[in-house]
């Protein structure tokens, strides 16, 4: 038997002041005014210091649990945020307080000349620039990205059996994204991050296979569970596996520790107890994180959303093409993480998927 999983901070209006301006947060009640300074702190006194960048909404694959294998319809180019768009947004946050930033897609790599852009947001200040990938273009770019400024490289990788990877991603290769593993390794963007979607059914049975992938190669595989933003809207409950049931396979075969990191992080940190590896548990719907969420999402084509699951966003490609001011972009900016609620709703009866679907909006 494992472990007892650890107790998660629920789905709660749960204050998170961070950094230097601690003093300043003094926006708890609902009824009070948004702050027109500091940091980028909502009612519930989450700052919110990171923020993911959709590059393009287009991708390569046609992962099962993520988009249709045709008639996906894509942003014509002219809806699509200019890399100066994006950088005046991303130096904007950066004054505002934003630290991390992660570029995401679709499949980031798919938008030509992305090094470039790496190389002006790590001019901005960011020293913790991530991308998140699918693998399939990155092994020859790999080393400019890192010589850009790129720190940090998530490949989500759903098999680690050949037939099954193209069954589930239904394009690519599995041998194409281990040699780009091998590649970010090489350019000493280490560690890596395996993301594995588990689906009942589907590959829950190599949930013990990726754990042992962890322990082999010292990349940290994150276990995520299935979120209901598929484009074809065909998500249901019963195809997820939930975090702790994962954390009880694995750790009925190899005891698990648990490693204490900033609240912030949506995964839950597990080290191997006779020390070879880590694991990380996104449990989103089962157990989610809302509380200590600090995100704010820019997606491809200029939209600021507070929240994965939330059904309002602010155009800010609008507010830009029509000439707005730097003070105008903040006040937006403000505005999107003062409207976020306190939490998702996908496990009440009447919750509403958002309109957009991952890829559009940006993982
Ligand atoms: N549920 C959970 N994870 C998803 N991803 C894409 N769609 C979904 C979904 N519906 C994952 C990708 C990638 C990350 C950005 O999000 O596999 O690892
Ligand atoms: Fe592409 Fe990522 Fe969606 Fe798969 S999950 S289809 S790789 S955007």
């Amino acid at each position: 038997m494992g472990l007892p999983l650890p107790v998660r901070v629920p789905v709660s209006v749960r204050s998170h002041p961070r950094g230097e301006d601690v003093a300043s947060l003094t926006t708890r009640g609902r009824g009070e005014a948004m702050r027109l300074d500091g940091p980028l702190t909502d009612r519930y006194g989450r700052v919110h210091d990171d923020l993911r960048i959709s590059v393009t909404d287009r991708c390569n694959l046609r992962c099962v649990y993520c988009m249709p294998e045709v008639g996906m319809t894509f942003q014509p180019p002219s809806a699509l945020l200019s890399f100066d768009e994006i950088v005046r947004v991303a130096t904007l946050a950066y004054s505002l307080g934003v630290r991390s930033l992660r570029l995401t897609g679709g499949e980031p790599l798919v938008r030509k000349s992305l090094v470039s852009l790496v190389a002006r947001l790590s001019a901005v200040g960011f020293g913790d620039l991530s991308m998140t990938t699918n693998g399939m273009l990155l092994a020859p770019q790999v080393r400019a990205l890192a010589e850009a400024g790129l720190t940090r490289v998530n490949i989500s990788c759903d098999s680690l059996r050949p037939e099954r990877f193209n069954a589930i991603r239904r394009r690519g290769d599995l041998a194409t994204v281990l040699a780009s593993m091998d590649a970010v390794e090489r350019a000493r963007l280490s560690p890596l991050k395996v993301n594995v979607v588990i689906l009942h059914g589907v590959n829950d049975d190599e949930i013990l296979d990726f754990a042992s992938f962890a322990r082999d190669t010292g990349r940290i595989v994150r276990f995520i569970e299935f979120m209901p933003l598929d484009a074809q809207g065909t998500w249901d409950k019963g195809q997820l596996v939930p975090g702790r049931e994962i954390y009880e396979r694995i750790s009925a075969r190899w005891p698990l520790e648990r490693i204490d990191v900033d609240s912030s992080a949506p995964a839950e940190r597990f080290r191997f107890s006779d020390g070879r590896g880590e694991i990380g548990l996104i449990s989103s719907v089962s157990e989610p994180f809302c509380g200590t969420c600090n995100r704010l999402r820019l997606t491809s084509d200029g939209a600021i959303r507070n929240c994965l699951f939330s059904n309002d966003e602010l155009s800010i490609r609008d507010l830009m093409r029509e000439g707005a001011g730097d003070d105008e972009l903040a006040l937006l900016l403000r505005r999107a993480v003062w409207q976020k609620l306190p939490g998702h709703a996908i496990n009440e009866p009447d919750f509403l998927r958002p309109a957009r679907s991952m890829s559009m909006i940006g993982g």
